[in-house]
């Protein structure tokens, strides 16, 4: 080594590594007991030769050296880890497509739903910016079924995907659910032992049939979602819950069913499709082998239409990476690639502007076309995302269902009739 290079010989912690073992090897009796011609014995001869110091003393040196290395980079890890900022700007993730194609698409892709309608109000703008032609109105007339029902018999799926599943329908009856009274309210005199959160729920989910469930805040939409989809673990659960006629098995049924939750929580550092990949090799089957699993996510990811942002670094809510729209179909992706035939969504439109609300519930409607049960919780939805569902279940307590009612009858007096309507 050049002289002024030698403190790199210093500095390394390889160096110490080296000459501690060294030392310890030729330190043994199979080494110093031999000498060589000159009387030095084997071991101190290989040792100076190699130009490595000789004293047993740098055994402890070097395993010394090595622990404080340890500490030192640890120390430095921490810090910069903290105190440094990765290298770039914040800034929003732009899909690799981006010259008007989500406008276009949403209206071409709504389009077959529209025809599915009962009820066809030629006033209604399909999307924010679309322009109803005389065409659209035709064809609208002519494609509409004579009855709601027909639209999930013998449903054909919008898309075939590598995976198949079974369509299965979902229905529930008389469902009640309490749990222990709080320890806040018995201290404010409530003498009763349970709590009833949900009292004598009916209703069913069908293939490819999209359900909104409906209510004010603190009705119990997600407790209902929580109860029917067996993530409930405390609490007393009464009822019947039937999938596809036969009563549910939690074991199995959690293998066909998904459940997305409001919150959308994702591993930063990972792009979108490590994200799908990791969720589709944990939740599918063995079975399925890796080619097909890597197929599915990338079909999902088309059918999410996450396929142009699929190298996107997820990151952080608010800090860098996917927008919250991106995210909440990030989330509808991770469970729709371990192929659930039933799905839930909490609120999957709130804190979502119009446009992105839009864009998460094109994607819902592609999802539901393949011919899955999807459920989904709203809040006060705009009329846009309200005409997206098929069938509405309302969670009220007496007097509101007696002015509901009232409201449905005007309604369809008047014309104003969107589907079915389970309360
Ligand atoms: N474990 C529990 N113990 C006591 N009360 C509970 C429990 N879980 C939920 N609740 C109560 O049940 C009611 C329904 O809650 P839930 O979260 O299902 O409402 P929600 O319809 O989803 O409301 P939001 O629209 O705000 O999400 C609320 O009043 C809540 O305080
Ligand atoms: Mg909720």
């Amino acid at each position: 080594i050049p002289k002024w290079l030698v403190w790199g010989y210093w500095c390394s912690p390889l160096t110490y590594a080296y000459i501690a073992l060294a030392v310890n090897e030729m330190d043994s009796p199979r080494w110093l007991d031999q000498s060589i011609a000159d009387g030095r014995p084997l071991g101190v001869a290989v040792l100076e030769n190699a130009g490595v110091f000789t004293g047993k003393e740098w055994y402890w040196i070097g395993a010394g050296a090595l622990l404080g290395f340890t500490v030192v980079f640890n120390v430095l890890f921490t810090l910069s880890l903290m105190y440094l900022n990765a290298i770039g700007k914040p800034q929003a993730i732009l899909p690799e497509e981006t010259d008007g194609f989500p406008e276009n698409d949403y209206e071409q892709k709504k389009e077959p739903h529209i025809t599915q309608r009962t009820t066809v109000r030629t006033t209604e703008p399909t999307s924010p910016n679309s322009i109803i032609t005389l065409d659209k109105v035709l064809e609208q007339l002519r494609g509409r079924s004579p009855n709601t029902s027909d639209r999930s018999v013998g449903y054909a799926p919008g898309r075939g995907m590598v995976l198949p599943f079974e369509p299965l329908s979902m229905s529930f009856n008389e469902i009640n659910y309490y749990v222990d009274m709080p320890a806040e309210m018995k201290t404010q005199g409530v003498t009763a032992d349970k709590l009833q959160l949900l009292s004598g729920i009916s209703g069913a989910f069908r293939p490819g049939v999209l359900t909104a469930l409906m209510g004010v805040s603190g009705a119990g939409k997600t407790t209902l979602m929580d109860v029917l989809s067996g993530r409930k673990t405390g609490g007393y659960i009464e009822g019947e819950v039937y999938i596809s006629g036969y009563p549910k098995n939690q074991a199995t049924f959690a293998r066909m069913s998904g459940y997305c939750e409001q919150n959308d929580i994702h591993s930063p550092q990972i792009t979108v499709r490590e994200s799908l990949l990791f969720s589709a090799f944990l939740r599918l089957p063995k079975e399925v082998t890796d080619q097909e699993k890597k197929v599915f996510v990338d079909e999902v990811m088309e059918l999410i239409e996450l396929n142009g942002l699929k190298d996107a670094i997820v990151g952080l809510p608010g800090v860098n990476g996917l927008s919250t729209e991106q995210r909440k179909r990030l989330t509808i992706a991770v469970e729709l690639v371990a192929n659930p035939s039933i799905i839930f969504m909490d609120e999957p439109t709130s804190g979502l502007d119009a446009r992105a609300a839009a864009i998460v519930m094109r994607t819902v409607r592609n999802t539901v076309n393949t011919g899955r049960t999807v459920v989904c919780t709203i809040h006060q939805p705009s009329i846009d995302i309200f005409e997206a569902f098929d069938e509405v279940m309302h969670l009220l307590d007496t007097l509101f269902s007696y002015i509901l009612f009232i409201t449905l009858v005007l309604d369809n007096l008047l014309g104003f009739h969107h589907g079915s309507c389970y309360y």
